[in-house]
């Protein structure tokens, strides 16, 4: 079996001082939608480290230059829905240019599998980076789910940006997706009886939605 792709978490004081205010269940919505559109753009300049560069004939107000710049396709950010929505926006402001595809599943209260009511994606998936965001890496069923659906509609090169990570979600990603990179700001101790993860911050929809 190939070694699982790294998980990588960032320890950067702003993202943990921001991730501290988010656990706090006294944190109001509004301030919540903010402080994770803030540390997504953190978690977004991570993940996007090391894409490819090329170069561009460039003129400087004083000579030309070959000047760095990304090279390939767009690349493509994808949201599960719903609270992947609350990443979308850090990630589009650090890349105005990406495309932007939404995955829905629901959990089937008999058989607790997710399925899918919704897939909508941009084209030449092939050829692109995927960032796949969702706060909450928990059992990881959605997220293999979506990962599935991501690899047969063509994507290849796939990354997966969250806020807090389960153990038992990670594992789960890396059995199913091994090829996968998974970037977080912090691995919790665990899942509790309802796959909520713990300490955690709740249910992350809810607190950015303001609804129970
Ligand atoms: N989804 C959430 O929003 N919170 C959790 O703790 C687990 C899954």
């Amino acid at each position: 079996m190939p070694k699982p792709a790294p998980v990588t978490v960032v320890e950067h004081p702003l993202v943990l001082h921001k991730l501290s205010l988010m656990r706090d269940k006294r944190t109001p919505t509004s301030e919540f939608r903010q402080l994770l559109r803030e540390i997504t753009l953190l978690l977004a300049y991570e993940i996007t480290r090391e894409l490819p560069i090329t170069s561009t004939l460039v003129e400087t107000p004083m000579m030309d230059m070959d000047a760095p710049t990304l090279a390939g396709k767009k690349l493509a950010v994808v949201s599960i829905l719903r609270a992947g929505n609350g990443m979308l926006d850090g990630v589009l402001e650090l890349i105005p240019a990406a495309r932007v595809g939404f995955v829905g599943l629901y959990r089937d209260e008999e058989t607790l599998q997710p399925v899918q009511y919704y897939f909508k994606v941009p084209d030449g998936l092939e050829d692109r980076l995927v960032i796949v965001v969702d706060p909450m890496l928990a059992t990881g069923n959605s997220s293999v789910a979506a990962i599935d659906l991501l690899k047969e509609a063509g994507a290849s090169d796939i990354r997966f940006l969250c806020l807090l990570a389960a153990p038992e979600g990670v594992e789960r990603m890396q059995t199913a997706h091994p090829d996968v990179q998974i970037v977080t700001a912090a691995v919790d101790q665990g899942l509790n009886e309802n796959g909520y993860i713990m300490p955690g911050l709740g249910d992350a929809g809810d607190r950015m939605f303001g609804t129970k």
